[in-house]
């Protein structure tokens, strides 16, 4: 069973989803500890419900990025994962924090990396009149949004999309497509190794094509 943290900033819909495929059976891991870096975190609540350990290091109360990132680094390793999952979590991890983890670390992305890493994907999406849009799960290396594509899921663009459609119809796929991601980290079938994601021990040329 594969130990795994999820560091959270917000409402923690990829969080439940996280949480639904440990239930299940098929996420052979189980969460055991949440870390937010903010006190009014939604997930941290969803946390607490489920009964799951939770830790805050607020970003607004420590001294500086350093000291953040050495509190949130403790934090982490106080429940000594096998597996770190981002999911919703809003701060940039030091190229120092990620080598620490290197290859224990995923993220999910609501967009086509390496087509529109950052913020506001949907917006941009849609302002650039984008047929195609959707998410990523990846290993987190230093630089952002850019480490080894795992899996994706697409989505079509609608005429009369607006940025809080499309991103509703964008979630509902990252609720699938992550658990799964993580599902085959936790059978040992995909590991990070030389800047490359591996699937049973062969490179992935192209992320895994998820839809459904
Ligand atoms: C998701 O869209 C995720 O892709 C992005 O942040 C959002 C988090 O949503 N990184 P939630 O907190 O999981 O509901």
């Amino acid at each position: 069973m594969k130990r795994i943290v999820v560091l959270v900033s917000g409402r923690g819909s990829n969080l439940q989803a996280l949480i639904a495929g440990v239930e299940t059976g098929s996420i052979s891991g189980k969460i055991v500890g949440v870390i937010s870096d903010r006190t009014d975190a939604v997930a941290i609540e969803k946390a607490k419900y489920e009964k799951i350990a939770t830790s805050v290091v607020d970003a607004k109360t420590t001294r500086s990025h350093n000291h953040f990132e050495t509190t949130l680094m403790n934090a982490v390793q106080q429940y000594q994962p096998d597996l770190i999952l981002l999911a919703g979590f809003m701060r940039i991890l030091s190229a120092q924090f990620v080598k620490f983890f290197a290859g224990s670390i995923m993220n999910i992305h609501p967009s086509l990396l390496p087509a529109y890493k950052g913020l506001n994907t949907h917006r941009r999406v849609l302002a650039a009149g984008e047929k195609a849009h959707g998410c990523s799960v990846h290993f987190v290396t230093s630089e952002l949004d850019g480490g080894p594509l795992i899996a994706q899921a697409r989505v079509s663009v609608k005429a009369d999309d607006t940025p809080q459609t499309l991103a509703q119809r964008v979630l509902l796929e990252e609720h699938r497509i992550y658990p799964y991601a993580v599902a085959l980290f936790c059978a040992d079938r995909i590991k990070m190794d030389g800047g490359e994601c591996l699937l049973d021990d062969k490179v992935l040329e192209q992320p895994l094509h998820l839809n459904q």
